[in-house]
């Protein structure tokens, strides 16, 4: 058995184009502000293809380039300036931020009406308590998105989620039981994780791990969905053993695109979704 590939570059592609036909069609007035403090490489890089996602769709784009020693201050007053901004329905501060803020209370400065990564503590917790129209984390979403456009049943599922970080693990868990699945969270001090993702149907892998998912550990005719990514000599390598893994899974996410496309086109998504709701309020 050979398991089949989820392409969720061209289910990003569908998504973006659905996007950009909506904002062109409906003439929906839409800014993201992307702020990006410091000298981050693979930051600069994310940072650069959000806003070339943006122009390619129509969302007006405001980029904010801070310096490595930017204090605290500046961020929240930007962030104040940028929540009183009609211009603006997004706004995004790039992760990881210099050691000397604290992110914590840059993530609650942002509005939750402009929260388009979904990480703040209201939005969190909209998600926790089952709420319609939440800004959901972006990559978690984007899973999601994966699962049903490729038609595999979620509800009475039962799903493994491997990591519980706030930006995804922990998401993706509430996404999934929203879905109704039957959610185990596993993480890096689980006994015997082998045991517990082999009972999975649908298995969601955000460990940060490189390869840690062995064929053994997995169901036979299970999903995998892999979310970490990992440079190497050998080119991108994610949380699963691929080639492996192909072997028993049903239907699996391959590193590169897979997951990583998703979460930029989630993020277009939020972008819209608050624009809209911002014209209706
Ligand atoms: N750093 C890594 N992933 C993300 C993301 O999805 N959003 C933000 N703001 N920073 C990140």
């Amino acid at each position: 058995m050979s398991a089949k590939i989820l392409d969720g570059k061209a289910i990003a592609a569908s998504i973006r184009a659905e996007i950009k036909d909506e904002i062109a069609n409906d003439d929906i007035k839409c800014g993201l502000a992307v702020v990006l403090v410091g000298e981050d490489e693979a930051s600069k890089v994310y940072v650069r293809n959000k806003i070339k996602a943006c122009a390619d769709t129509g969302i007006k784009s405001y980029a904010y380039y801070l310096q490595q020693s930017t204090e605290e201050d500046e961020i929240l007053q930007l962030i104040d300036a940028l929540n009183n901004d009609s211009n603006i329905h997004g706004i995004l501060v790039q992760m990881p931020l210099p050691s000397h803020i604290n992110e914590k209370k840059i993530i609650s400065a942002i509005d939750p009406s402009k929260d388009v990564d979904g990480f703040c503590a209201i939005n969190l917790g909209k998600l926790f308590l089952g709420e319609k129209d939440v800004l959901a984390p972006c990559t978690p979403s984007g899973i999601i998105e994966i699962l049903k456009r490729s038609n595999i049943e979620i509800s009475g599922k039962r799903a493994v989620v491997v990591g519980r970080s706030n930006i995804v693990g922990k998401p993706a868990a509430f996404l999934m039981l929203k879905e109704n699945a039957t959610v185990t969270i596993a993480h890096s001090k689980t006994q015997d994780l082998g045991l517990i993702t082999s009972s999975a149907d649908i298995l969601i892998v955000a460990a940060g791990k490189q390869e840690l998912i062995t064929q053994n550990m997995v169901k036979k005719g299970a999903v995998v969905i892999d979310v970490g990514i990992h440079r190497t000599e050998n080119g991108l390598k994610g949380d699963v053993q691929f080639d492996e893994v192909s072997k028993v899974a049903q239907a699996i996410t391959p590193v590169p695109g897979g997951v990583g496309p998703m979460t930029i086109a989630m993020l277009l998504k939020n972008t819209l979704n608050a624009a809209k709701k911002f014209k209706s309020v």
